[in-house]
């Protein structure tokens, strides 16, 4: 799929991996609304990838910020035809701390609203997007979604109950996805990232983002904003990726702690 010329949104595009992934996007020619719950970041972000990229407010939660900012998107840029999921939220809480105080309830729900429901929410109107639309080659090709994962959907770490359940929510929609929007030639793809050195790290002590690098078999050192990207723009370009999620680690395999 050449991306020239064609609408993108990017939630989460404000920041981070969103970011740096829009970055590519608009490098390629396409055009991009960054979605994000942080506004004032986001109108700063898009002015520096300039081209027209414009920044939407959204809570990717609510279905009805998320419906009002797709329009919006479509209004400025046409109906879209590439949408990158990496609007999220983290945090570290234990299901009974030592206290024996069992977890709020509320904790887990924030997560999955953000994580999971978050990612379903604009991956169901992103494709509906594409469904109205003309098939954009000969294969039927009408659109391709990334969304993001984290290996912590995989071997989740002690404290992560939350996020893990979250990010395991969106490997487990891929290939549903996939399978569920093929009648419209629509591809779902999925990055579960390592250790990313994003602002969401970036805050860190030096000495821990060190500790955190060596636990990387190789390379050994925290992962760019860049390599996700990377990736993100192959989901998108190649037409046989489909219904998969591919880490992007370093080959790291978290320990419980
Ligand atoms: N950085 C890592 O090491 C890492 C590893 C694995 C997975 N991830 C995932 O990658 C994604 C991007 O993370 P990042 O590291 O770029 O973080 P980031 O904090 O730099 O970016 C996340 C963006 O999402 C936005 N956001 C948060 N909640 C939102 C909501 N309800 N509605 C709309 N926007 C919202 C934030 O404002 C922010 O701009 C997240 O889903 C995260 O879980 C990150």
């Amino acid at each position: 799929m050449d991306v020239k010329g064609l609408a993108a949104v990017v939630t989460g595009g404000a920041s981070g991996l969103g970011r740096a992934t829009a970055m590519k996007l608009v490098e390629a020619g396409a055009k991009v609304a960054l979605l994000d719950r942080n506004v004032e970041l986001a109108r700063q972000t898009a002015a520096e990838l300039g081209h027209g990229t414009v920044a939407i407010e959204v809570d990717v939660s609510s279905a009805e910020s998320a419906e009002a900012a797709f329009e919006q998107a479509k209004a400025a840029n046409g109906p879209t035809r590439i949408c990158v999921n990496c609007a999220g939220i983290g945090g570290s809480v234990r299901i009974v701390d030592r206290q024996g105080k069992p977890m709020e309830l509320d904790h887990f729900r924030r997560i999955i609203e953000v994580n999971q429901i978050g990612t379903f929410n604009t991956l169901r109107l992103a494709a509906a997007q594409m469904a109205a639309e003309e098939p954009l080659n000969e294969l039927g090709l009408r659109g391709a979604i990334v969304n993001t994962a984290s290996v912590a959907g995989y071997e989740g770490q002690i404290g992560q109950a939350a996020y893990a359940s979250s990010k395991g929510g969106v490997i487990g929609l891929t290939i549903c996805a996939a399978r569920d929007l093929s009648s419209f030639g629509i591809r779902v793809n999925t990055i579960a990232p390592g250790i990313m050195l994003t602002p969401l790290l970036k805050g860190l002590p030096d000495e821990t983002l060190d500790m955190l690098g060596k636990q990387v078999p190789f390379p050994k050192r925290t992962g760019h904003d860049h390599e996700y990207a990377s990736m993100a723009m192959e989901l998108i370009r190649n037409d046989y990726m489909n219904g998969e999620t591919v880490r992007v680690d370093g080959a790291i395999r978290m320990g419980p702690r």
